[in-house]
């Protein structure tokens, strides 16, 4: 099986460009042939900067946000406005800032009592959006990740019950490390998506970033690994600093 595609560029801004780019290529790829464009986003730091270049100026023009539904890679369980939400910071980042109907936002409503009932309430959501057929999964045109410095995406964590999840779309996870609940897309949702692609920056991610792409196969223990889309296409943008320490990071894409 051929490595996944990997380019590093020498700034977190150069990767947030590229990909901002990349998501305004494949959106007008997809929408020349399909009605909508469908996204997942993940929370997190690394990603606010290609959400704010996506909200600018520079991509107004050629992304027809009323032909885009965007979801939620992972939430935490908090309410909407709370400064931990990752909706807030998409909503802050990119949603106030372009054109894109409510109904065009597919937000995770991660502040129900129940964890459980809100990671159900996604998965009919996606349902109602993506209407496969029985037995099949919805594919996600382009999924975001990013990845904790314990390797973990989304809100997959090192030995937590969702990883196990095979069959279910939307999981209820409780992280121990951080004694709070989260609702994340799953394995098979996740790799049923038709590209992916990693964002990670920084020298906290470099050693994690090595071991999960360069050492033994050991998903329960970074849960990166586990994303292998199984027809899409899978990428890593990394930067500098976080490349560091591959072997493999030849030259730069930026
Ligand atoms: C979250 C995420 C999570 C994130 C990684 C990396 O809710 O925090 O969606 O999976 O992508 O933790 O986060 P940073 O970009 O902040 O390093």
């Amino acid at each position: 099986m051929p490595g996944p595609d990997l380019r590093t560029f020498a700034s977190l801004e150069e990767l947030s460009r590229a990909a901002a780019a990349r998501f305004a290529e494949f959106c007008q790829e997809r929408l020349a042939r399909e009605s909508i464009f469908t996204a997942a986003l993940s929370g997190g730091s690394t990603p606010k900067r290609l959400y704010e270049i996506l909200g600018g100026p520079e991509f107004s023009g050629s992304i027809p946000w009323p032909r885009v539904h965007l979801f939620q890679a992972d939430e935490r369980c908090v309410p909407p406005d709370h400064a931990e939400s990752n909706y807030r910071m998409i909503r802050e980042t990119l949603l106030d800032r372009v054109r894109i109907p409510q109904s065009n936002v597919h937000r995770v409503q991660a502040e129900l009592a129940n964890p459980e009932e809100s990671a159900e309430f996604y998965a009919q959501e996606l349902n109602r959006m993506f209407r496969p057929k029985p037995g099949g999964i919805p594919n996600l045109d382009l999924v975001f990740l990013g990845m904790g410095p314990d390797g973990h995406t989304a809100s997959l964590f090192p030995g937590s019950a969702a990883l196990a999840e095979r069959v279910k779309w939307v999981s209820a996870n409780f992280v121990e490390k951080l004694h709070a609940n989260r609702v994340t897309l799953t394995y098979p949702l996740l790799n049923a998506a038709r590209e992916v692609i990693f964002l990670v920056a920084g020298h906290e991610k470099a050693e994690t970033l090595r071991q999960v792409l360069e050492g033994p196969h050991e998903p329960e223990r970074l849960p990166s690994q586990g994303i292998r889309p199984a027809d899409g296409r899978l990428s890593w943008y990394v930067d500098a600093a976080a490349a560091g320490r591959l072997k493999n990071a030849t030259g730069s894409a930026g």
